[in-house]
């Protein structure tokens, strides 16, 4: 419910008084992109933006998965003040349109070739009833295990390449006295975590039956108890400090050694980064146990507002050719840990967990492999993945039985 009651009856003023204008061009830009990568890579839009003349409002909101921004959005319609564009993705986008509140961006996408530059199942998120009112930045992949080799080393534990031998390491790493899985205790961590596990265990048909069709039957199957056993057993290699961290000082806890390995999608890549560590030697980036078939993407993308005036029309058409560029795209992705969502951008500065999602992108979308992350709003309506994350929350933090937890997942998956 959690879409529908807060926006239907208050769109209205929001969509009829449309955004505030101002005389000068500038574009408001609602992200959640704040950690040290992140902000470093939305940093290269604001410049691009600024040498076309056009003034940068930054509308951050602190929170990692986009709940905060979301509600800060809602509120900002509902006022009657939409930004000129939001980070919005997935089905989302169709939800909004619905309300009438998106523009229509046709012209930038004409202009820029989006249709022949981008994957049809990437350009059909981004239209609502046949028109482009977003963008696509990037393609996450969130299928991903982050490990300090050193920290294994310590711990005489080896890479692990499966689930026995990921418990295997991090037996060790505890025995040894560090932290074996650095997480945050927030709701979309933890269904971040549990879509990787639920993908190793059960395999990439088993996941689109369960998250995507949503099949009662396979919600309630032994995998899925399975699935909640394996998360169940990865709780007890969690710090006893983990409740509300947020996702990139679980990073930082991996980068500096602390805490051997994370299960995170590839923007926890930005933060090794951004603090100057090298794929392959200073971390290793492994497909999550059993998943090294499968890709979980995850889209991230501007949605346009309506904005009034020409002057702020004319700006948000440049946002959005500046967002779709290859320039931009290059230099975001190379930031952001993820890479272009656009045909047409050479790979010779990406790093090997980047190519490696490159190929690996292209493999699975030809064996089946490639699937929507849900934890992620690629999979389902906005609210039918609030009650399924409010499921994983509520097993990641009391005793609830897996069988238990599978009975209310599966009824969760029926919330509308
Ligand atoms: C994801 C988003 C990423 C990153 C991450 C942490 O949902 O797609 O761009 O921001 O959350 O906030």
């Amino acid at each position: 419910m959690k879409f529908k009651q807060s926006i239907k009856t208050l769109f209205i003023a929001g969509a009829l008084l449309g955004a505030a204008t101002s005389q000068a061009a500038e574009v408001e830009v609602l992200h959640y992109w704040t950690s040290g990568g992140e902000a470093k890579s939305v940093a290269e839009l604001k410049k691009m933006m600024e040498a076309k003349g056009i003034a940068w409002k930054d509308f951050a909101v602190a929170g990692g998965g986009g709940e905060n921004a979301m509600t800060a959005l809602k509120a900002r319609v509902m006022a009657g003040s939409a930004p000129t564009a939001a980070q919005i993705k997935g089905p989302s986008i169709q939800e909004w349109g619905q309300e009438g509140v998106l523009a229509n961006i046709d012209s930038a996408a004409a202009e820029g070739q989006w249709d022949a530059s981008l994957p049809k199942v990437v350009s059909a998120v981004m239209k609502y009833k046949g028109h482009y009112v977003a963008a696509p930045v990037n393609v996450h992949r969130v299928n991903w295990l982050w490990v300090n080799p050193e920290v294994l080393k310590k711990a005489g534990a080896k890479v692990p390449t499966n689930w026995d031998e990921f418990f295997a390491a991090a037996e060790k790493i505890k025995n040894a006295g560090m932290i074996a899985v650095a997480h945050g205790g927030q709701p979309w961590q933890d269904a971040t975590v549990f879509e990787s596990v639920a993908l190793g265990v059960g395999g990439a048909d088993f996941y689109k039956k369960a998250f995507v069709q949503l099949d009662q039957a396979t919600l309630t199957s032994p995998t899925m108890v399975k699935a909640f056993d394996t998360l169940g057993k990865i709780k007890t290699y969690i710090d006893k400090d983990a409740a509300g961290r947020d996702w990139n000082l679980a990073t930082a806890m991996v980068i500096n050694g602390k805490a051997g390995m994370q299960f995170m999608g590839d923007w926890a890549k930005g933060e090794f980064t951004a603090a100057g560590k090298k794929p392959g030697t200073d971390f290793l980036c492994l497909a999550a146990p059993g998943t090294d078939k499968a890709f979980t993407f995850n889209i991230d993308s501007m949605a346009m507002f309506k904005v009034k005036g020409d002057e702020q029309q004319k700006a948000q058409l440049t946002l959005a050719s500046r967002i779709m560029s290859p320039e931009f795209q290059e230099v975001f992705n190379l930031n952001k840990g993820s890479i272009p969502a656009r045909a047409g951008v050479s790979r010779a500065k990406f790093d090997s967990c980047a190519t490696r999602s490159m190929d690996d992108m292209d493999a699975s979308s030809k064996n089946g492999g490639l699937v929507p992350s849900w934890a992620h709003g690629m999979a389902m309506m906005s609210a039918t993945q609030g009650a399924m994350v409010d499921v994983i929350a509520k097993f990641m933090n009391s005793n609830m039985s897996s069988q238990d937890a599978v009975r209310a997942l599966a009824k969760a998956a029926k919330t509308k």
